[in-house]
């Protein structure tokens, strides 16, 4: 050990989670949990040799001079608050970070950055997790690394810590070792947009949101637009996020009008794919019901009656979500509670203090926005006057300051100031105060330049370089211009650039577009430019489709995340144009993204393109195919089975080359229905179909889909054979979603350990692409193999599969999976399981279980009612039959943590 290794002091720092919820549950208990919960900590430290320094609301924070003996500390605490019994609270599990660094003392107070640190650290962790920084891991292998058994989680942005930071857990074979992804920042921040990056101010209203999200479940922020309600909404939901466990999303209500329009969408930000439920609303109530989550709507101004009858239901049914709401107007909802958003701070118009002057908001964004458009300006005693007119002409509205101070490359400060004024005379409007500073802006602008500027308002989100030039070009707009164009429009601020690994993205300022929008009458000209965004759109889509059958699927998915927005806007003005073939043609080059990640959104694609077709397009099997594929989630079984029938038929009319999706939805369906053999005659004609076009990718999947179907006949022989021949040619292939899905194949098959390692490589591939549908497959599929391990492997393997389809809120999937855990942990829980017997038996599944698992659940079940007694099964049985999804789902992960908890002792 060397001196500096010797020299650093190990911090942990401790806290409970949930423990709002659990004072105001469960009042008068906790007083006594409290109690043994500082006994356990102060016990644990005290006992390998650590000291307390600190005492925070819910934990506390200890010391260590060796590195070891904080490790000790923190298991052992686990291992007791596990094997505790809390009485009426349930369970207490608090979570835990250690890191090591350098300490400063003053009067006994232990402080500085790595206690900082590892405070941030604990807030990733959940309850019950041991979470360890670099440093720690590092000085922990550097004397006895091989006494710890530890996972590596990898580089996180922590809240407040200016720089990613490797995470490392620390595990223990008495205590769980898998929990959700880290409640890092990084989680979250990829759910809600990024701060602006020049945000100042607001730290009064944040705070203020602080307690309003704390009390309240509808909140929202209203003031005209430009006011910062947006940014405002984003930095709280930032700071305030570890109130909300399961995350913050942020939704965009952009273009939508109704009800199921917001649904969905939300729907479509949560990723989430409840089954159960009429309509969206129902079944987004469904899928959130138990999360604890901040949901931020935003811009709800134009369709405020919808969204407040979307925030009643969801607050009615959902208990924990908190909704926070943008708009320039109250949405009128009950329980609604509002913070009206003010502009900036703005200093006396004849302040001539100039660091008084930079500490107001509006001043600040002002001079720090006017360096980025022209880096030499300065604000200094000459300007300043002439800045203070500027910014209180515009009352400090935050992005008329950015855009008056954007133009400081081109004008002087006193200059522009006495052009607002003269322009502002006549109106005192907040919203004209814009439009005359766009106005402004874009006066600079060349008349060359505003015609591209104009014609790039067709994008929605962002745009590449390569399609500005497919879509704007044309008239005096040559290819040639585009390039200076675009650097130019940047130069002048009105569009903003974002470098990726695929080159330069370039973005609209919301505002520039809704004023083109406006602006510019909806004749001809705009009708061209959505016309060649289609076309550009539909080019990219085909490219897309292809390129998701091939060992690129990673970078095609990336794209189709980025560009779905611009995708979403094609669709509707090929519906909008009457086009329909060619929004079913976008059906079909999307679905095979959509389907797998469980973006319900191309499902409406669909039915609106079969709402408005003549019944003869050439892609018409592919949305009736989507439509198959949504029955069959929807539990209609036999509905999927005919309109897949339906595809195919159409399919074979059909002049287009590639029409296997019409075979997959019905081999899919005919698999659901227990109709094996129509399964199998549709693949081996897609297989023969593939094998003459040359497509090797389709000969793979349907000859895994034809040794699926064997294999659920229980023709294990055939069923190997043509497993190894597709994941052979999938290995060829590369093609992760395609190894995800034979490896699945070939895991179900093998019945000795190699299935688990096949199994797990399935999901690594399908994790890869984010392919959600075969993970859960493969994930439920090792569930199901390590039915006899009997042990915390196979309870941990059902918590995993629980919280996959519970993050998706998938329920029809959940329902096998709940059944798969019943009968793995029949003998070892009988209780769970006969709760779950009892939900299982209520839902009336229609999904077809092949005779072997059916037959062996039954056994299962009389094992286990056997063993409990009939009285006693019956009371659990009707217990389960109680409950609604949401509820069991929390029974059962919380029995099998419990039992984790109980077997390690
Ligand atoms: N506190 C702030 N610091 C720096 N810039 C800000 C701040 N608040 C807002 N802005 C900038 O002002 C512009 C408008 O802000 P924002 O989008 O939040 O307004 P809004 O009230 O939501 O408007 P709308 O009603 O049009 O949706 C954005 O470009 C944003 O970057
Ligand atoms: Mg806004």
């Amino acid at each position: 050990m060397t001196s500096a290794e010797r020299n650093h002091t190990t911090f942990m720092f401790t806290d409970i989670e949930d423990s709002t919820r659990l004072w105001e549950e469960h009042d008068r208990a906790m007083e006594a949990v409290m109690s043994r919960h500082d006994e356990i900590f102060h016990g644990a430290v005290r006992e390998c040799g650590g000291k307390v320094f600190k005492h925070t609301g819910d934990g506390l924070a200890a010391a260590f001079t060796d590195v070891q003996q904080a490790a000790c500390a923190a298991l052992q605490a686990q291992k007791r608050l596990a094997a505790s019994d809390w009485g009426t609270v349930g369970e207490l599990r608090s979570r835990i970070g250690i890191h090591s660094g350098l300490a400063q003392q003053r009067s006994g107070e232990v402080f500085g950055r790595d206690v900082n640190r590892c405070a941030r650290i604990m807030d990733a962790a959940h309850g019950g997790q041991v979470l360890l920084s670099g440093t720690t891991v590092a000085l922990l292998e550097a004397t006895r690394g091989d006494r710890w058994d530890i996972r590596e989680l990898g580089m996180h942005q922590l809240k407040d810590l200016s720089t990613p930071e490797a995470v490392f857990q620390l595990c223990d074979p008495a205590l769980p070792s898998r929990f959700p992804p880290l409640r890092s920042v990084d989680r979250i921040r990829r759910q809600l947009p990024p701060l602006a990056e020049l945000f100042v101010g607001r730290q009064m209203e944040v705070r203020r949101l602080g307690g309003m999200l704390r009390e309240g479940r509808l909140i929202t922020l209203t003031g005209p637009g430009g006011v910062g309600k947006t940014q405002l909404a984003i930095a709280a939901a930032m700071d305030h996020m570890r109130l909300f466990q399961d995350g913050a999303w942020f939704c965009r209500l952009g273009s939508a009008q109704t009800v199921e329009d917001i649904a969905q969408l939300i729907e479509a930000t949560m990723e989430l794919h409840a089954s159960r439920g009429e309509n969206s609303l129902e079944r987004l109530s469904s899928g959130l019901a138990t999360r604890r989550a901040l949901l931020i709507l935003d811009g709800a101004e134009h369709v405020l009656e919808a969204a407040a009858s979307v925030a009643t239901e969801l607050l009615g049914a959902c208990g924990n979500v908190v909704i926070l709401c943008t708009s320039r107007e109250v949405l009128r909802a009950r329980g609604e509670q509002v913070l009206g958003v003010g502009p900036l701070a703005l200093p006396a118009l004849d302040e001539d203090d100039l660091q008084a002057a930079r500490r107001s908001a509006a001043v600040a964004l002002f001079e720090r926005r006017a360096r980025l458009a022209h880096s030499e300006f300065a604000l200094g005693e000459g300007n300043l006057s002439a800045i203070l007119s500027i910014c209180h002409q515009v009352d400090g509205l935050p992005l008329a300051v950015e855009l008056a101070a954007a133009q400081m490359a081109a004008f002087d400060p006193r200059d522009l100031a006495q052009r607002i004024g003269r322009r502002l005379e006549l109106i005192d409007d907040r919203d004209k105060t814009l439009a005359t500073l766009i106005d402004l802006s874009c006066s600079g602008l060349s008349e060359a330049e505003r015609t591209l500027f104009r014609r790039l308002a067709v994008f929605a989100g962002g745009f590449s370089l390569t399609l500005a030039e497919r879509v704007c070009t044309g008239g005096d707009v040559a290819v040639d211009d585009i390039v200076p164009g675009l650097s130019d429009l940047v130069d002048k601020s009105v569009l903003s650039i974002e470098r990726t690994d695929e080159g330069n993205r370039y973005r609209m300022l919301g505002v520039f577009r809704h004023y083109i929008l406006q602006r510019l009458p909806a004749g001809e000209g705009v009708d061209v430019q959505r016309q060649r965004h289609l076309e550009a759109y539909l080019e990219f889509a085909n490219a897309a489709r292809e390129g998701l059958s091939t060992q690129f699927e990673v970078d095609w998915v990336r794209r189709l995340n980025r560009e779905f927005n611009n995708l979403r806007a094609a669709v509707a003005w090929a519906l909008e144009s009457g086009q329909v073939d060619r929004a079913m043609e976008l059906v079909h080059c999307t679905d095979g993204y959509a389907r797998d990640r469980f973006r319900r959104e191309v499902e409406s694609w669909a039915e609106q393109a079969l709402a408005a077709s003549r019944g003869d397009e050439p892609h018409r099997f592919a949305a009736l195919a989507v439509r198959a594929t949504a029955a069959a989630r929807g539990d209609d079984i036999a509905g999927s089975m005919r309109l897949a029938e339906e595809a195919l038929d159409c399919a074979r009319q059909s002049t287009v080359a590639d029409t296997f999706i019409a075979n997959r939805v019905v081999a899919i369906a005919g698999i659901l229905t227990g109709d094996r053999e129509r399964a199998s005659e549709v693949s081996y004609a897609a297989i023969e179909r593939a094998r003459e076009r040359g497509a090797a990718l389709e000969v793979a999947r349907f000859t895994a889909f034809v040794a699926h179907g064997f294999l659920l006949a229980s023709d294990n022989e055939d069923a190997g054979d043509m497993a190894r021949q597709a994941l052979e040619q999938a290995r060829a292939l590369r093609n992760p979603s395609l190894l995800a899905w034979c490896l699945y194949v070939c895991g179900l098959l093998e019945e000795d350990e190699s299935a688990l390692g096949l199994l797990e490589e399935s999901i690594e591939f399908a994790d890869m692409v984010d392919n959600q549908y075969v993970a859960g497959l493969a994930l439920q599929a090792s569930m199901w193999k390590l039915q006899s391990a009997g042990d915390s492997t196979l309870v941990a393997a059902c918590l995993r599969v629980i919280r996959h389809w519970y993050r998706v809120a998938n329920w029809a999937a959940m329902a096998i999976a709940l059944r798969l855990c019943a009968q793995c942990m029949a003998g070892i829980d009988d209780d769970l399981v006969a709760v779950l017997d009892g939900w299982l038996r209520r839902q009336e599944q229609r999904v077809a279980f092949s005779a072997g698992l059916s037959e062996s659940y039954d056994q299962a079940i009389a094992r286990v009612e056997k063993s409990l007694g009939k009285a006693e099964f019956q009371m659990s049985v009707h217990r389960g039959a109680a409950m609604d999804p949401t509820q069991v789902v929390n029974y059962c992960t919380r029995a099998l943590e419990s039992w984790v908890a109980r077997s390690s002792g």
